[in-house]
C-alpha cells in the first residue's frame, strides 16, 4: 500500500535538489531491486545534517550509497560518515559512487553485520540513520541511543511499512510478518522511550525522528 498518493510523491521528488550523480545511483538501485529511500527522504536526510550541523554521522544499511549520498553532501569539510553494509557487492558499489561525488576521503563504508559492527565504533554521533535490518531496529535500539550525543537525532526508516503495521489495514498484507511485528514493537518502544523526544512522520513508507534529550528524563 502506498501512503502518500503517487501525484504528491511525484510533485515532492519535482521540488527536491537532485543532482545527475543521485539519479545514476538511484536508477541503478532500481535496476538491481534495492529498497532504496527517495529523494523526498534524501532531502529530508539532507536538510537533518544541515540543520543539526552535524560533523559525525552514521548510517546503517548502505545499499549502493544513496541515501549516504545525500546525506555525506550535506557534510562540511570536517564532517566524517560512516555507513554499515552486509553486502560487499553493495558496499564496493557505495564507494564507487561516494568517489565519484569527491566524498570518498569523508565517508567510509564498512561491511559487516551491524549487529556486531556498532559494538566496534565508537561515538558520539550527531545524526544516526538507521535503514538496515528491521528485524534488528528493537534490538540495537539501545545501543544506538547510547551512540548518539545529548541533542543528536536518531532518525529510522520504514516506520510504517506501507501500512502494514496497522492492524487490520492492509487487506492482502505483502510484507514478511516477523518484520511487520518487528516494526511495531519497535514503534512503541521509540514512542515510550523518555530518552528520546520522537516524532513518527508520514513520509514515503514512514520515517520516524528522535531527538536525544540534552537531560534524560528519570
Ligand atoms: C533498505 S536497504 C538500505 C537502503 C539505503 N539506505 C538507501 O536508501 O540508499 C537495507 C540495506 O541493509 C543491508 N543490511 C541488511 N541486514 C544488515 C545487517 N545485519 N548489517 C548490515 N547491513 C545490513 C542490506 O544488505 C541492504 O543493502
Amino acid at each position: 500500500m502506498q501512503i502518500i498518493a503517487p501525484e504528491i510523491e511525484r510533485y515532492l521528488a519535482s521540488l527536491d535538489r537532485s543532482t545527475p550523480l543521485l539519479e545514476t545511483v538511484a536508477a541503478e538501485g532500481e535496476a538491481l531491486g534495492l529498497p532504496n529511500i527517495d529523494s523526498t527522504v534524501g532531502s529530508f536526510l539532507h536538510a537533518m545534517v544541515v540543520a543539526s550541523g552535524a560533523k559525525s554521522v552514521l548510517e546503517i544499511g548502505t545499499a549502493n550509497g544513496y541515501s549516504t549520498l545525500w546525506m555525506a553532501r550535506a557534510l562540511s569539510a570536517s564532517g566524517r560518515l560512516i555507513s554499515i553494509e552486509m553486502d560487499a557487492d553493495r558496499a564496493i558499489l557505495a564507494r564507487g559512487h561516494l568517489a565519484a561525488a569527491g566524498l570518498a576521503n569523508q565517508v567510509s563504508v564498512m561491511v559487516g553485520d551491524a549487529a556486531r559492527l556498532v559494538h566496534k565504533i565508537a561515538g558520539p554521533f550527531d545524526l544516526i540513520f538507521n535503514d538496515g535490518d528491521k528485524l534488528q531496529y528493537e534490538p540495537l535500539h539501545d545501543r544506538l541511543v547510547e551512540l548518539l550525543r545529548p541533542g543528536g537525532l536518531l532518525i529510522t526508516d520504514n516506520v510504517l511499512w506501507e501500512g502494514e503495521v496497522v492492524p487490520g489495514l492492509v487487506s492482502a498484507p505483502q510484507r514478511d510478518p516477523a518484520e511487520t511485528a518487528a516494526i511495531a514493537a519497535f514503534n512503541t518502544r521509540l514512542a515510550g522511550d523518555s530518552r528520546l523526544a520522537t516524532s513518527f512522520l508520514p513520509v514515503r513508507d514512514g520515517v520516524a525522528i528522535a531527538i536525544r534529550r540534552p537531560v534524560e528524563a528519570g
